[in-house]
């Protein structure tokens, strides 16, 4: 039976608290702007669609068939993208699918992964864990996203899992990939991607490592570990 836990925010040390407070200020804008564009320009761009459709039927019912149908077709495609740019911004600002806690959200960024990429992504957690606090879903998720993108990018991978684990007073997040490694360099050649994930960790008061061997069974690849320290 699935043990329920529930997870409060970890205590960040002392050196982490400015950053964890910055940051989640900062978490707190983007999801004030990603709801403000959901509720006024999302609003907005459904008013359009409708106000499409009416006039397109209007062209149609007295007849017309040749350019001003085709542009009112053309406009109903640009006002697709349009959506559809909108819905890729809302998720970067905040991947409405936090709401659900880390598991959900863990599964739903694996199967993105796999039907972007094509890469298997497999996912091995308890089935609720649940997180009270939406800034900490958030982090995990934003650093397993960099993680899987990473082993999409880098890795040249043919499989990925991510291992979620609550044991000890300590939570482990490991995305292990069956890649060619990390390049001796690459740890300290980093890029924005390394860096943010270990600012995102610290500023939870977790440990980010980087480690030699990944997915079960495979002799190479690399992993990221995450371990965070949750008050029992
Ligand atoms: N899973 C991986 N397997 C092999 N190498 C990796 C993996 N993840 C990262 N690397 C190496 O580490 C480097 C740094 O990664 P990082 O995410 O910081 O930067 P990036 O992905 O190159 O660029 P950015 O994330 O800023 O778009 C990568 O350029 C790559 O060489
Ligand atoms: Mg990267």
């Amino acid at each position: 039976m699935a043990t329920r836990s529930t997870l409060p925010r970890p205590m960040p040390d002392h050196a982490a608290t400015d950053l964890t407070h910055e940051q989640r200020i900062r978490e707190q804008e983007r999801a004030r702007i990603a709801r403000d564009l959901h509720d006024e320009l999302g609003a907005q761009l459904v008013g359009i669609g409708m106000a499409l459709g009416q006039l397109r039927e209007q062209l149609s019912a007295g007849g017309e068939t040749g350019s001003a149908l085709g542009q009112a077709d053309y406009a109903r495609e640009l006002l697709a993208q349009a959506h559809q740019s909108m819905d890729q911004i809302i998720d970067d600002l905040r991947p409405p699918i936090v709401e659900f806690g880390l598991v959900d959200a863990l599964a739903w960024q694996c199967r993105q992964v796999t039907r972007q990429s094509g890469l298997p992504c497999s996912l091995d957690s308890p089935s609720a864990l649940p997180l009270e606090d939406e800034f900490v879903v958030l982090s995990l998720l934003r650093i397993a996203r960099e993680a899987l993108n990473n082993a999409v990018r880098h890795a040249q991978a043919s499989q990925i899992d991510v291992k979620l684990t609550l044991a000890n007073g300590t939570l482990l997040l490991v995305i292990a990939d069956n890649g060619i490694g990390f390049a001796p360099q690459a740890a300290h050649r980093q890029g924005r991607g390394l860096r943010n994930m270990r600012q995102r960790a610290q500023a939870l008061g977790a440990s980010l490592a980087l480690e030699r061997g990944g997915s079960k069974g495979s002799e190479g690849g690399s992993s990221i570990v995450l371990r965070m320290p949750v008050p029992l």
